[in-house]
């Protein structure tokens, strides 16, 4: 007999776990699906399979679970599915949490010390012939794309030391995926590792370099010629944890330190550019334009986390530009909306390249925990103006997965698919729009019966 889920912000309401796995057929739908709309909508957040083993639960450490959204012929299935980690099956056969919170040893049982814990929460992607579970301490998790059954993790072929991102870049050019991982020297270890993974799934490239300290890096950015690793001051200390501290904390005074490395040459060409402190958990898009590096990214002018100021922290779409062709270590910044927002997607065929239409969950006034993003926004960065679809009250929006109507569709002329937790009726919806008219609200809504607990991240895969 398992424990009942102790009171906690995140595990309550919709931040709660759903108990069961299922399937779910020919779900009812008002509106139109679009014939065109054939393929899976994957989307992995965390649901925790037992209640924890101490008092420091948080949304980024529970069991992953899959949820899949499957349309075709206008008709939809559901199947969800909690990815089989080390840790989630040696914790169904124990019947009870194993591993402490965030690995925490004091409070992990003994008899799993040193094993993985990772949670493979964060994202699912498709990449090399493998649908991908990703967390970013640990290693990918592949799952068969149809049944959502755990196949184990992926090290390609023992060439991936220890973690990979949940954020890799698709590269839509060569189709490789470029990732990186933090701590990879060990954990609050300042060095990261960079690598690449070929079109057909093989791990050709990887790489060690420092950084001018250990922090939390969630997400980079890539263009065609460079990658760019953002080192923002959420640092991890060794030190801290020993002593019983939370390991990570906001140090402002120690900066922003951007490295931009260039694809081809390595790190021994690493350049570090440098900026008053801030913190990006997610990036949009980068680009080339002349000698100059454009990156979008949802900036933080105060850690939302790990920082007693967090609650005053909100993420607005930020474009930095930094200069190839000059000598200054010092890069531009400037807000493209005012608008509260997480979660930034676009039309990723034009990831690396320059790009006009970006999408995010918002809030419009300015609260930014994922439990109020009440709406969804799509800024058109030619025209610099934006559209919002604000949800009913109560009800709150993922991020947003944009999916092209045909593979040689214009920029931005498809869909944008979401989850949406209808807060009265405690169960969610999946939502269809039109991309370019989100403000006229969905053409498709498919119902649930269930809830979709608050998540992380999703992606497409098309029919074959
Ligand atoms: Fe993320």
């Amino acid at each position: 007999m398992s424990k009942p889920f102790p009171p906690s912000p995140y595990l309550s309401d919709n931040y709660a776990p759903i108990s069961m796995e299922c399937d779910a057929f020919d779900l009812p739908v008002t509106g139109e699906l679009p014939r065109a709309l054939r393929g899976t909508l994957y989307r992995n957040g965390p649901n925790p399979q037992y209640a924890p083993r101490d008092a420091n639960y948080h949304w980024f450490i529970g069991d992953g679970m899959v949820h899949a959204f499957h349309i075709e012929d206008g008709r939809v299935r559901y199947r969800n599915r909690w990815v089989r980690t080390n840790k989630f099956r040696l914790e169904r056969a124990a019947g009870q949490a194993l591993f402490g919170s965030w690995g925490n040893p004091a409070t992990t049982d003994p008899a799993v010390a040193g094993q993985a814990g990772g949670a493979a929460n964060t994202n699912i992607l498709w990449h090399g012939g493998r649908l991908l579970a990703l967390e970013e301490a640990h290693l990918p998790v592949e799952l068969d794309r149809e049944t959502l059954a755990t196949r184990g993790n992926v090290d390609y072929a023992g060439k991936l030391p220890r973690a990979m991102t949940a954020h890799p870049k698709l590269d839509p050019v060569t189709g490789e995926m470029l990732f990186f991982a933090y701590s990879a020297d060990g954990p609050f270890t300042p060095a990261l590792d960079y690598g690449v993974v070929d079109r057909t799934g093989q791990l050709q490239q990887i790489e060690r370099f420092e950084a001018p300290f250990p922090s939390m890096v969630h997400d980079f950015m890539a263009t065609r010629n460079y990658v760019l690793f953002p080192i923002l001051p959420v640092t991890g200390s060794m030190e801290r944890a020993t002593r019983g501290e939370p390991a990570y904390a906001w140090e402002p005074a120690k900066g922003a330190h951007i490295g931009i490395m260039p694809r081809q040459g390595g790190a021994a060409k690493m350049r570090w550019f440098r900026g008053e402190a801030c913190y990006v958990f997610h990036v949009m898009n980068a680009w080339e334009s002349g000698d100059k590096i454009v990156a979008d990214v949802m900036q933080y002018e105060t850690a939302p986390l790990f920082n007693p100021d967090a609650g005053s922290a909100r993420a607005r779409l930020c474009r930095w530009t930094f200069d190839m062709a000059g000598d200054s270590d010092t890069f531009t910044r400037a807000y493209l909306d005012d608008m509260a927002g997480e979660f930034p997607r676009f039309d990723e065929r034009f990831a690396t390249l320059p790009y006009r239409h970006g999408y995010f969950a918002c809030r419009e006034d300015g609260s930014r925990t994922v439990g109020d993003y009440n709406g969804l926004a799509h800024v058109d960065l030619e025209r610099v103006t934006r559209s919002v679809h604000r949800l009913p009250e109560g009800d709150v929006a993922s991020e947003p997965v944009f999916v092209p109507r045909a593979a040689d569709s214009a920029e931005g002329d498809g869909w944008l698919l979401a989850t949406v937790y209808r807060g009265a009726e405690k169960r969610s919806d999946l939502v269809v729009y039109e991309a370019g008219a989100i403000a006229d609200g969905p053409v498709a809504t498919v119902q649930l019966s269930h809830r979709v607990p608050f998540g992380f991240h999703g992606n497409w895969l098309g029919a074959d």
